[in-house]
């Protein structure tokens, strides 16, 4: 279906828990975030009327996200029943890869072929002050054996001055011998950590930091970029995607809706609204449900306003909607 604007929208992102098993700094604070209770989240039957529905105005995509989804009891089973709704071409999943090495080859099995995993740093002690204690030993583990299973890679790092930007040659390195995405994400002040400003480092330092270190070619974008913008470094064998949320926004090629996991459907990650799905979650109501969805991709704003002003959006952390 299009929206308003044009947009065609056949991308679900869909939150299946708020739970994380890591606190990464610019998703949360120290402290973490309370958890939903279990009755407030949906159950996996629900989300799964949501997306039939869904598929009905057009939905052929679904991005499984969290918190982290592989926290969440039943996920394979949940999976293999969502692969199995007619009109759902692709299933991906974004993790933090901590449980990954445990449940690649169910979820391969399952159909999910497409993983996006968030890696921050490549040291160990960074990466264990981002993330608030993670292991990134578990985390390359786990990316080596979605590899081993055949699953397609892409890496997300959000960049951040004074944290990891001493890193960014080295993420690049990866894309030479490795057949993987990697993607620097600008980094989006969503919970408002003090002074963020500081944190952020703009999609066109690093590509001018990337440029001066390796010959890049810029990649015509095909419909597994999503918001990267791609290139690849001459001669290697993955690629690597600039993603600029704050600079230059990539909202005139959106093509996403999202549901948390809580069953509020949102037309952008920074719409401060949602329309809640669990009045409309019964059996014989699945009219009302399109409805609502459809309701939400004519909603759908022309673009978000977080880079030039910030204050437009009520901070939130990524967890509750799954970025
Ligand atoms: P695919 O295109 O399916 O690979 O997904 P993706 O790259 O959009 O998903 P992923 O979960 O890996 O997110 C990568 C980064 O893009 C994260 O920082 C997300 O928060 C951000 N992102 C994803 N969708 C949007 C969006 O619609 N708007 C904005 N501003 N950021 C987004
Ligand atoms: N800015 C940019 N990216 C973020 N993510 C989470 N919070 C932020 C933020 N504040 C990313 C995670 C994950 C994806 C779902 O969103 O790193 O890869
Ligand atoms: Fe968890 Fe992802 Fe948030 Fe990190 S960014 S705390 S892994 S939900």
């Amino acid at each position: 279906m299009q929206d308003s604007f044009g947009r065609t929208i056949n991308y679900l992102r869909l939150s299946i828990t708020d739970r994380c098993n890591l606190r990464c700094l610019y998703c949360m604070p120290a402290t973490g975030i309370t958890s939903q209770h279990h009755d407030n989240i949906l159950r996996y039957d629900e989300m799964l009327r949501i997306v039939a529905a869904a598929t009905t105005l057009g939905i052929r995509k679904v991005r499984i996200t969290g918190g982290e989804p592989l926290v969440r009891k039943g996920v394979i089973g949940f999976l293999e029943q969502l692969a199995a709704l007619e009109g759902i071409e692709e299933i991906a999943l974004t993790t933090n890869g901590i449980l990954l090495a445990d449940y690649a080859e169910e979820l391969y099995a399952a159909g999910v072929k497409r993983l996006n995993i968030s890696l921050d740093s490549l040291k160990p002690d960074t990466f264990s002050d981002i993330t608030r204690g993670g292991d990134l030993g578990r985390v390359l583990a786990g990316i080596g054996k979605a590899e081993q299973v055949g699953m397609k890679i892409k890496l997300n790092l959000v960049a951040m001055r004074g944290v990891n930007d001493h890193e960014l040659l080295d993420f690049a390195a990866l894309s030479i011998d490795k057949p993987w995405s990697v993607r620097f994400i600008e980094y989006m002040p969503t919970i408002r950590e003090q002074q963020w400003q500081h944190r952020i480092i703009s999609g066109a330092d690093i590509l001018a930091l990337l440029n001066q270190h390796y010959q890049l070619n810029p990649l015509t974008a095909d419909r597994f970029c999503g918001p990267a913008r791609p290139y690849r470094i001459a001669g290697a064998a993955g690629t690597l995607g600039i993603i600029t949320p704050m600079s230059e926004h990539f909202c005139g090629s959106c093509n996403r809706i999202r549901v948390t996991s809580m069953g509020q459907a949102k037309s952008c990650l920074m719409s401060n609204d949602a329309v809640d799905l669990r009045p409309l979650l019964g059996v014989r109501q699945q009219s009302k449900l399109i409805d609502a969805l459809k309701m939400v991709i004519c909603g759908k704003p022309e673009h978000h306003c977080l880079g030039s002003d910030p204050d437009s959006t009520t901070p939130f952390s990524m967890a509750s909607i799954g970025g």
